[in-house]
């Protein structure tokens, strides 16, 4: 399962990067702000800072357009800042309609605000390279943002859909692992739910016992 880091914050972008373990980031207009960056040209150099912070990886940036043709221009001129943009198209019908478009064209999508059965397989027909189920956000409303995501999983599998299921809307580390149980592609997650991952006692108590021992055998010489 790959590791995407969901956040427009670079020292986390460049945390996360150091442990050597990050795959790719998904931002959003929401992240974005949270960061102080608004205008396009602002955005535009901002996602080409996150692209030269993680060599290789796959960066979503998202389109803020709501109709076709807008969403066409603003799509193109994204996925030509760097070849490691992925272009974020909302599941709407003029996305889908874009994430065809952009198919067709070489262009690499992720289609975002998925939360039903549906809207999936209509990302995955009109060629979405990965899908975002948010999971958080259903749970939010009392629905299983996590079997949502298993049931895509099964539904791409069955069918011989290409497009990767990226678990979304990521909370906690326990959500992490049930990323893994549902068959995720990738799950994008918050820097502390990914740091969550390394925390156990008896890691902790082990390797304490571990260095006295060694402290001790040192001073019995
Ligand atoms: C990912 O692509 C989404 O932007 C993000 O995971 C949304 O998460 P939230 O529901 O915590 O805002």
């Amino acid at each position: 399962m790959k590791f995407f880091l969901d956040t427009a914050n670079l020292d986390q972008i460049r945390e996360a990067n150091d442990l050597g373990v990050l795959d790719g980031v998904t931002t959003n207009p929401s992240l974005m702000a949270k960061e102080g960056i608004s205008g396009v040209e602002n955005c535009n150099k901002h996602y080409v800072d996150i692209c030269n912070l993680v060599p290789g990886g796959d960066i979503s940036a998202e389109v803020i357009a709501t109709e076709y043709e807008e969403m066409i221009k603003e799509g193109t001129e994204l996925h030509r800042l760097h070849p490691q943009i992925v272009v974020k198209v909302p599941c709407i019908a003029d996305g889908i309609k874009a994430i065809k478009y952009f198919s067709d064209h070489g262009i690499r999508t992720n289609c975002t605000l998925v939360f039903s059965m549906g809207q999936a397989l209509l990302a995955a027909k009109a060629g979405a390279t990965y899908v975002s189920p948010f999971v958080g956000r259903l749970d939010d409303i009392s629905s299983n943002g996590m079997d949502l995501v298993a049931n895509i999983v099964e539904m791409y599998r069955y069918y011989g859909f290409k497009t990767q299921v990226l678990a979304a809307s990521i909370r906690h580390t326990q959500h992490i692992i049930e990323c893994l149980n549902a068959g995720a592609d990738v799950a994008t997650c918050p820097l502390a739910a990914i740091k969550g991952l390394l925390k156990h006692p008896l890691t902790d108590s082990g390797l304490k016992q571990f260095l006295e021992d060694h402290k001790k055998a040192a001073q019995n010489k």
